[in-house]
């Protein structure tokens, strides 16, 4: 069987980015069911409590049952991420994500994340003792393999300079890495301001046309800001990446990653990429792909959907996590405000239910 490789797949790629508190089990199931993602992330896993095999981590570990999984982990020193991805392997996992961007304190002041920005050496270590663990440990799993697992890297335009990704995403390239995610800020913008997407298509140009990185050896995703397959199909045309990622426009919203519109999404591109961009008809692809309009009932079979998943994998615990989640679904209705005030103080998930029935009969909502 062949495992899994960024080679495979169909471009261009329309992905959702590993987000901590966010992208659990539950939510990688809600929204690969809409079958236009071909693989999720988990949240970003520690790689010392996948040594010390903490209770917390291995649930993040889980697989995403209906969709191809890929675990990202952080850390800051070659040797734990040798011991954690020989850990991961084992467990099933057949593609690895490197933190290269996370901006928190906790984080960062243990010299990882976003921190590995500022020691390229150091990095370009970790990159490749990652590597080489997953493939020492795939050898032992299947001594007559000829396949190699593959390792990407998420990152930031840099740490306080904007240009330390042109460096910085080249080394993690020459290291061996097979993607190379970047979202659109530095470390010390955190989430504020603006993604810049400038930099990201500069990046992109940089690898094909000055490194001659080719598309087989390497993929370039951008992250940032992307809320609508409409922003996507802008940020192919304009700055040439392989995939876009679209991380917070996700939240409540899971119709973004339906296949039937990523299957228009990539239609587009590939009829348009090389048209001069005064000559695409940009009012008719946002129509085709612009922000969808959600019924009510809609919104409430995928929020009761998606609790029921919280609450099988995560019992009580998930409920809670879900109350964030339910605030997203129903941002946007009459009387939110309202609904909300109820929802984010959820126990169980026949509250949800008994709250999201008698809004609906108050309201007498449709659709
Ligand atoms: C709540 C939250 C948690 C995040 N956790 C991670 C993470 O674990 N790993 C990572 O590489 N990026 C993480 N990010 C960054 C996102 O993957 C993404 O790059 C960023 O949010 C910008 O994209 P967006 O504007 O589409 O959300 C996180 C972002 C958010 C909002």
């Amino acid at each position: 069987m062949n495992i899994f490789s960024w080679n495979n797949l169909d471009y261009p790629l329309v992905l959702c980015p590993p987000m901590d508190g966010i992208t659990d089990r539950a939510f990688r199931e809600v929204i690969a069911n809409e079958g236009g993602l071909p693989l999720t992330y988990t949240e970003f896993v520690n790689v010392k409590s996948i040594i010390y095999q903490n209770p917390k981590a291995l649930k993040d570990l889980e697989f995403t049952s209906n969709c191809q999984t890929i675990v990202q982990l952080f850390g800051s020193e070659p040797d734990d991420f040798y011991e954690a991805t020989r850990i991961v392997v084992r467990m099933g996992y057949r593609a690895i994500d490197i933190n290269m961007g996370c901006p928190a304190h906790n984080v960062v002041d243990k010299g990882g994340g976003c921190a590995l920005m500022n020691d390229t050496e150091k990095a370009y270590r970790i990159v490749q003792s990652t590597i080489k663990a997953a493939n020492d440990e795939l050898r032992q799993i299947e001594p007559n393999t000829n396949q190699e697992i593959e390792v990407s890297c998420k990152m930031r335009l840099g740490v306080v300079n904007d240009t330390d990704v042109f460096t910085h995403g080249i080394k993690m390239i020459e290291a061996g890495a097979k993607a190379i995610a970047i979202h659109g800020r530095t470390l010390k913008q955190m989430y504020t301001g603006f993604a810049n997407w400038d930099r990201i298509g500069e990046f992109v140009k940089l690898v094909r046309d000055s490194y001659k990185f080719s598309f087989d050896r390497v993929k370039i995703f951008g992250s940032g800001d992307v809320k609508t397959l409409y922003q996507a199909f802008e940020k192919f045309i304009k700055y040439k990446v392989d995939g876009v990622m679209i991380g917070r426009g996700s939240f409540g919203n899971p119709k973004v990653f339906s296949k039937k519109s990523i299957d228009k999404l990539k239609d587009f591109v590939r009829k348009y990429i090389d048209t001069p961009y005064e000559s695409i008809p940009w009012t008719e692809i946002e129509e085709e792909l612009g922000e969808y309009k959600y019924g009510f009932k809609e919104l409430k079979n995928y929020a009761i959907k998606h609790a029921e998943l919280c609450f099988k994998y995560k019992g009580e615990h998930g409920i809670i996590q879900m109350r964030k989640h339910l605030g997203w679904y129903f941002s946007g209705l009459p009387h939110a405000k309202e609904l909300r005030s109820l929802l984010v103080r959820v126990n169980s998930l026949d509250e949800i239910k008994q709250i999201l029935n008698e809004y609906e009969t108050k309201y007498e909502l449709q659709g």
